[in-house]
């Protein structure tokens, strides 16, 4: 599969923004060049657009938004298209994988999973825009009121590189679903499956300007997308800092944002859990993506009776762990650049300065290219819950285990951190499984399980400093939308 890539990749290395329904490189011709972190080898370029490029794709989706023969098409046309794309990326799935795991340095079988859940976007996202009804409102006599869902306009959707086709088509589907147009600016190190997708949804048949993808680093392309005053409404996911950045961009136009900012994610352990189930799947919490997920469990909180037991457990089951190049299909990849392997590096350097226990460290294959961008997992045992390795969003394979003492406990812990992402529960007891997934401030709570299925279904977004707005299943489309009410009189 990735020797396939190699031969689509030697033959269109050049990779060009979509503007308006055709492939078209930066004003200025400049270009990024696009590393694969297995090896730290550049094996491709998009362009480096800037403000001026921004403009016209701005332009391309006001002209299709305000006269094109989008904004007459209906909710069941318009999901035809979405469901055509899923088709389309379901036909080039071998292809898509291949290109995401090797710009992104994800496993292999993790890009095939990204491929999956794009698809059941587009295919949700598809059947879903036509089933958003509006409300009649009981008002005074002689009058009828009634509200209609209206979209933005044009959407700037501002995307990250961790799962770059998963998020692109949460966000695309869900704002074509409800009727906005879009200019999408994915991360300077992962744009080539985002690219790739846009080529598709002009074969699709969207119309053009409907769906424009202009790539570029996010101090100028990202920030002249999100100050543009011809943009209706920003949505973006990435870090915290980024997201206030892009909030005060916003501002300046007074225009509405959704942001997904990331998660210091806890599972909560209970002493009458079922280790053998829990134990796989708080380990692929944060392993899965390298660590380079939003929701990645990050702190596993453990009843104090059973402390020793599940982390001496994790502890095995992270010495075994492996990174290594996306194509041998290991427990991890690389982690996106060199940068964000220094940022891992220099938070698990500094825990264990700090005195914090390591209690299972995994490894680097031994074939893994000495330039690739590898870090090896390490699980931190009987963390203090105030350590920066316990507060901050390390975004890397770096676990933090914590003892508590009773359900009180349990809950303060869970909540002590900046963040509300996601949480997990673990335990067998009915009454408890509702009391503290009622408790933990986090946009999903997943009991005796975590981030199941990919989601797609399932409303997701942040409390407190992880952010606000609804992305996934229907909650989306009320963000991809405006309320309009309409007030007859009849008397
Ligand atoms: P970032 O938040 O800066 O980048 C995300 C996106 O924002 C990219 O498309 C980038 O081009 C764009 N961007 C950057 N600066 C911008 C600006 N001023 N205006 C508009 N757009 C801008 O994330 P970065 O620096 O790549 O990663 C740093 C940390 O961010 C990670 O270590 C992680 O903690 C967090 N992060 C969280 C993600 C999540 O899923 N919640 C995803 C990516 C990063
Ligand atoms: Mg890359």
């Amino acid at each position: 599969m990735v020797q396939n890539l190699s031969r689509i990749i030697a033959q269109d290395k050049n990779f060009l923004n979509i503007i308006n329904g055709r492939r078209v490189a930066a004003l200025s011709q400049e270009t990024i060049t696009v590393l694969c972190p297995s090896d730290g080898l550049a094996f491709a370029t998009i362009p480096a657009g800037s403000a001026g490029d921004v403009d016209r794709a701005v332009s391309a989706a006001r002209e299709a938004f305000d006269h094109g023969p989008w904004s007459r098409m209906t909710a069941v046309e318009r999901g035809r298209l979405l469901t055509r794309l899923g088709r389309l990326i379901e036909q080039h799935g071998d292809e898509l994988a291949a290109l995401e795991s090797r710009d992104t340095g994800k496993p292999i079988r993790q890009g095939r999973a990204d491929v999956a859940a794009a698809m059941r976007y587009y295919e949700f996202y598809g059947g879903a825009g036509d089933k958003i009804h509006g409300d009649t409102i009981p008002f005074l006599d002689g009058y009828t009121a009634l509200t209609l869902r209206e979209p933005h306009g044009v959407v700037a959707g501002i995307i990250p590189w961790n799962y770059p086709m998963q998020i692109m088509a949460r966000v695309v589907g869900a704002a074509l679903a409800m009727g906005n147009t879009l200019v999408v600016k994915p991360a300077e190190d992962a744009s080539l499956s985002t690219i790739r997708i846009g080529e598709l949804a002009v074969d699709a048949g969207f119309p053009d300007g409907v769906l424009n993808v202009i790539t570029g680093y996010g101090r100028e392309a990202g920030a002249a997308l999100s100050s543009h005053p011809g943009i209706d409404y920003v949505t973006f996911t990435g870090s915290p800092t980024t997201g206030t950045a892009i909030q005060q961009a916003a501002a300046t136009n007074n225009r509405g944002v959704t942001m997904e900012l990331g998660g210091k994610s806890p599972q909560i352990v209970f002493a009458d859990t079922d280790i053998e189930r829990a134990l796989p799947v708080l380990v692929n919490a944060i392993i899965q993506n390298g660590g380079q997920t939003c929701s990645a469990g990050s702190r596993i909180l453990i009843e104090r009776p059973i402390y020793d037991e599940v982390a001496t457990a994790l502890g095995e089951r992270f010495n075994k762990l492996v990174a290594g190049p996306h194509d041998a299909d290991l427990d991890l990849g690389a982690m996106i650049n060199p940068a964000q392997k220094r940022r891992v590096e220099n938070y698990v350097r500094a825990a264990a300065e700090a005195g914090i226990d390591v209690a299972g460290r995994g490894s680097i294959d031994s074939n893994a290219p000495a330039a690739g961008f590898y870090v090896a997992p390490v699980l931190f045992g009987a963390v203090d819950p105030s350590a920066i390795i316990a507060q901050e969003e390390v975004f890397g394979p770096v676990l933090s285990l914590f003892a508590f003492n009773d359900e009180q406990d349990a809950i303060r812990l869970a909540n002590s951190t900046e963040y509300g992402l996601v949480a997990g529960v673990w335990t067998k007891d009915g009454a408890r499984q509702h009391r503290v997934a009622k408790r933990i401030r986090a946009g999903q709570v997943f009991v005796n399980a975590y981030g199941a299925g990919g989601g797609i279904e399932l409303p997701f977004g942040g409390f407190k400093k992880s952010g606000h707005g609804r992305e996934k299943g229907f909650e989306a489309l009320y963000d991809m939308s405006a309320t309009k009410t309409i007030i007859f009189r009849h008397d």
